[in-house]
């Protein structure tokens, strides 16, 4: 199994690390399959999973609950879980609370919070003292929605670029293992993997940080939804359907089942 020392040795020896997201037992096994080095639970659960429009509504308890059903499907993973929202935002005491019951209840081996105010750097320090190792998340965060006036693109001003430059280098020196920088321009998401020791993973941050991250159900095309940044290796929304169809209509014409899908099947000279 990988460790958090696994990930910076990647990082030094210029080896690119693999994020993907995954959310219940059966993308648990896929994307452990898939090799990837490391899996999280994200609260996108919110959006591809439970079907609301944002990450807001994400409970701890859905976190907790979707964290489990992953690592039973990936038993040897590095999971990541989010923090959903509300969960680090009342108090110090809460944040730990809820940070330990994503590791101690969901099995997960890190957890990963948005922002970089000086509030969360010391949430950070505080869950890092209680042994717990935090991904920070930077740049476009999406449970910030309000607050940024929607999903766009964070850093294209001079002072946005400087204040995102900044708190990478904040969440770094307040603990931090590895850095999630979410859409960026490339030459910011560059910079901060150059001058920070711990490994950067981008999704819609260009090509130069440690490593990528995506969506499950983007990867797999399960939805319409298609940003610049991702690309679909599947075509998910229409073949999956399709072997619905497929079935539905083999039943209304009795082609299936067939004599192999049939326990003790009856023989022709039976009928
Ligand atoms: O919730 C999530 O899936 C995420 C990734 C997009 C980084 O935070």
């Amino acid at each position: 199994m990988k460790t958090i020392h696994s990930f910076l040795d990647m990082k030094q020896k210029h080896e690119k690390i693999v994020m993907l997201t995954a959310y219940d037992f059966p993308s648990g096994r896929f994307v452990e399959a898939a090799k990837a080095d490391i899996i999280l639970v994200g609260d996108s659960l919110g959006m591809v999973v439970l079907g609301y429009d944002d990450t807001l509504q994400v409970t701890m308890q859905d976190m907790i609950s979707h964290t489990q059903a992953v690592r039973r499907g990936a038993k040897e993973a590095f999971i990541v879980a989010d923090m959903p929202f509300q969960s680090y935002h009342i108090s110090i005491e809460e944040s730990k609370r809820n940070a330990l019951q994503l590791i101690v209840q969901g099995k997960a081996n890190a957890v990963k919070l948005e922002g970089g105010s000086e509030n969360r750097l010391n949430t950070i320090r505080e869950i890092v003292d209680c042994e717990i190792p935090v991904v920070a998340h930077l740049g476009l965060t999406p449970q910030s929605i309000h607050a940024l006036g929607g999903y766009v693109v964070q850093g294209k001003k001079k002072n946005d670029y400087e204040k995102i430059f900044k708190q990478a280098v904040d969440v770094e020196k307040a603990g931090a293992f590895m850095l999630v920088l979410e859409g960026i321009p490339e030459l910011l998401g560059s910079e901060i993997s150059k001058e920070l020791k711990i490994p950067t993973i981008g999704i819609g941050a260009g090509r130069y940080t440690d490593g990528q991250v995506l969506v499950y159900h983007d990867v797999l095309g399960a939805y319409d939804f298609k940003p610049k940044f991702v690309k679909h290796y599947l075509n998910s929304k229409e073949i999956i359907p399709q072997a619905l169809q497929t079935f539905a209509k083999e039943v209304k014409s009795g082609e299936f089942p067939q004599p192999e899908h049939i326990y003790y099947p009856i023989k022709d000279e039976e009928k």
